[in-house]
């Protein structure tokens, strides 16, 4: 199989969209926080994989942030972005937004969260990812918060 040294950021983005039902409800009548998180790390998870090409694993969820609750039959998209590349392991952006329904070209920013997802080989340990490139003033942004986060968690103690 060919082996990819290096990725475009773009190339990981995803964005996916789910109705909120009353299933993911809390005794509130709002979302429950626990449903969203599901969803954030499934998508989180969906990027990785895609940057690493192949399984990828949560080691880590870092300044998960509830900006606004998130009303039943709301329209939210989960949005994931690699943001950077260490050795084996990604920082992931998710941002949550949801969505006007009366006009879809407005949205809000309901929750952000950085997500730290290892690629695992075939026997469950850590497998090397190919390096990350960005291309746009943005990506460079979202590389330099990604970098910033790597680096805060690889010095803080007692996280290993
Ligand atoms: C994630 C896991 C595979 C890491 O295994 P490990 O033996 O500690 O791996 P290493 O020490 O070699 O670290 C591998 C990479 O993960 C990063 N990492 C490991 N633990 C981390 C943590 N707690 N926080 C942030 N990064 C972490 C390391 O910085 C390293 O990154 P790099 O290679 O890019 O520099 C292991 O801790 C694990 O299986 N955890 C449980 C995962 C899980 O069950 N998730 C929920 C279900 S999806």
């Amino acid at each position: 199989m060919e082996t990819i040294n290096e990725r475009d950021m773009a190339f990981s983005r995803i964005e996916s969209s789910v109705r909120m039902q009353p299933v993911h409800g809390n005794p509130q009548g709002t979302v429950h926080g626990g449903e969203l998180i599901k969803f954030m790390e499934d998508t989180a998870g969906i990027a990785a994989m895609k940057h690493a090409g192949g399984n990828v694993v949560a080691a880590r969820v870092d300044e998960l942030v509830f900006h606004k609750p998130i009303n039943i039959g709301s329209i939210v998209t989960f949005i994931a972005q690699v943001a950077y590349a260490g050795s084996t392991s990604m920082q992931v952006i998710l941002t949550v937004v949801v969505h006007d329904l009366n006009n879809f070209e407005k949205s809000e920013t309901a929750l952000t969260a950085f997500f730290t997802m290892v690629h695992l080989d075939n026997n469950g340990r850590p497998k090397k990812i190919p390096t990350l490139k960005f291309n746009t003033d943005i990506e460079s942004e979202l590389y330099a918060l990604g970098e910033k986060k790597y680096n805060e968690n690889k010095n803080k103690p007692n996280t290993y």
